[in-house]
């Protein structure tokens, strides 16, 4: 198993190029199935999670293959129906690919994956809005089925519980292909869900509304191929923005979305940070200690802070001066970082949804072990700005979202190594 070591106590200084998005590249590889013809997507980042669902396509008949940053995929003939349970397991965002077999096939199998890192992510909203469209679902010990009797699904109007990324997507990708008209509302507004919404646009799709709450998706008889660039991750981006927040330093990030980070942004200026961004860059430099962030930070469904930036903005949040306190709305379980990072001397109390974090003068080194890629993330965060080494075990969560983590951190100054 290997292991992220890394040497506080180095300020960053640098300028990086961000990644193209995971969450938006794993959607569109399953929108990619949907495609009688070749995609290519640029930007699309070298993360375990794309390889696996490489291997999804590819277990369907698709024609997948990643060369650098470029993936090409070609669904003109595709054989299967089902995800195998081994794929299932490899990566939670199988589900994506539910909708998007089903459109295409009219018939998809799979199996849940379990509960998680985050803890139970059901699949209720995804399943009750594809039987709306007509599927008929049946569960055998575990493994589901979902059949469209016709052949093809049936445009329905659909409100969602709540504002599910996943089931958003999912619902959009076996539109594209149904019969008639698909609405949803109060749909989640996601920037990702966006990207995947204009790539299937390139392939033919016919959809409005996509940012907002009420998404309108006409169905087609069929979709192309298209070139299309992945957008940037704006997760990513937070990541090495707090990890420069905590050591201290001066960072320009490249090939930014700005407006798709605001939400973060807005929230990290508050620790007297010096932000600007103009152009696709974000500056940022830290002069003195960080200030604590007076007003709680609440995750919420986009366009509010997003929970995958909650784990690296605590782990900078730690030497800050004075206390700061976050409720997490998203998941049950995302706090599992916070033990990590009590270990390196950080003062956080947990009281279900709150966390309570009162800034300590410093950190030191220890040995941790990664709980979920963001969590993960959020020990490297930490440990940047720590004195001391930090042995980061379990770091395959971490290489799941970022691209090169090691040579990012490097090329800002950062001590760290995989061993
Ligand atoms: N939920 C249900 N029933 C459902 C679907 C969701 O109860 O049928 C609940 C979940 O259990 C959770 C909440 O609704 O408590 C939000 O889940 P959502 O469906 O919005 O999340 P997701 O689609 O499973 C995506 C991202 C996550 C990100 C969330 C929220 C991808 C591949 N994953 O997950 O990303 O945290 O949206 O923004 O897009 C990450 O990148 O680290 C990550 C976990």
């Amino acid at each position: 198993m290997q292991k992220f070591i890394i040497t506080g106590g180095n300020r960053l200084n640098g300028e990086i190029e961000l990644q193209g998005s995971k969450n938006s590249a794993l959607p569109i590889m399953a929108a990619a199935f949907l495609a009688k013809g070749k995609c290519t997507l640029e930007s699309c980042p070298n993360l375990t999670d794309v390889y696996s669902a490489a291997r999804i396509l590819n277990s369907l008949g698709s024609k997948c293959s990643i060369t650098g940053n470029r993936a090409e995929i070609d669904s003109t003939v595709v054989s299967g129906s089902k995800i195998s349970e081994t794929l299932m397991r490899e990566m939670r965002s199988s589900i994506m690919f539910m909708g998007a077999i089903l459109g295409r096939m009219g018939e998809c199998t799979f199996s849940v994956p379990g509960g998680c890192e985050l803890g139970p992510r059901p699949i209720d909203m995804h399943l009750a809005a594809l039987s709306k469209m007509g599927a008929e679902i049946t569960d055998i010990n575990g493994e589901i089925t979902c059949r469209m009797p016709k052949g093809r699904g049936r445009g329905a109007k659909i409100s969602l519980s709540f504002p599910s990324v996943g089931a958003t997507e999912n619902i959009i990708l076996c539109a594209v292909l149904a019969e008639g008209e698909t609405v949803i509302n109060n749909a989640a507004r996601e920037p990702e869900i966006c990207d995947m919404c204009h790539f299937l646009r390139r392939c033919g799709a016919r959809i409005k509304g996509d940012g907002e709450s009420h998404i309108v998706v006409e169905g087609v008889e069929s979709l192309h191929g298209c070139e299309y660039r992945i957008m940037p991750d704006r997760i990513a981006g937070a990541t090495y923005l707090a990890m420069t927040a905590a050591a201290g330093g001066a960072m320009i990030l490249k090939n930014a979305c700005i407006a798709e980070m605001e939400p973060f942004i807005s929230v990290l200026e508050q620790t007297g940070c010096f932000i600007c961004a103009a152009d696709n860059r974000i500056y940022l430099r830290r002069g003195g200690r960080l200030k604590a962030i007076r007003d709680r930070i609440r995750t919420m469904p986009h366009p509010g802070f997003p929970t995958d930036a909650q784990a690296v903005l605590m782990a900078a949040l730690i030497t800050a001066d004075g206390t700061s306190v976050f409720e997490e709305n998203i998941f049950d379980c995302r706090y599992r970082h916070t033990d990590a990072l009590i270990k390196m001397g950080a003062d956080i109390q947990v009281m279900g949804k709150a966390a309570v974090i009162r800034g300590v003068k410093r950190l030191h080194g220890a040995d941790v072990e990664a709980t979920d890629l963001r969590g993960g993330a959020a020990m490297a965060v930490a440990a940047v700005g720590a004195e001391g080494i930090t042995r980061i075990s379990c770091i395959s969560h971490i290489d799941r979202g970022y691209e090169n983590f090691e040579d990012v951190i490097t090329s800002l100054g950062g001590k760290i190594r995989r061993e």
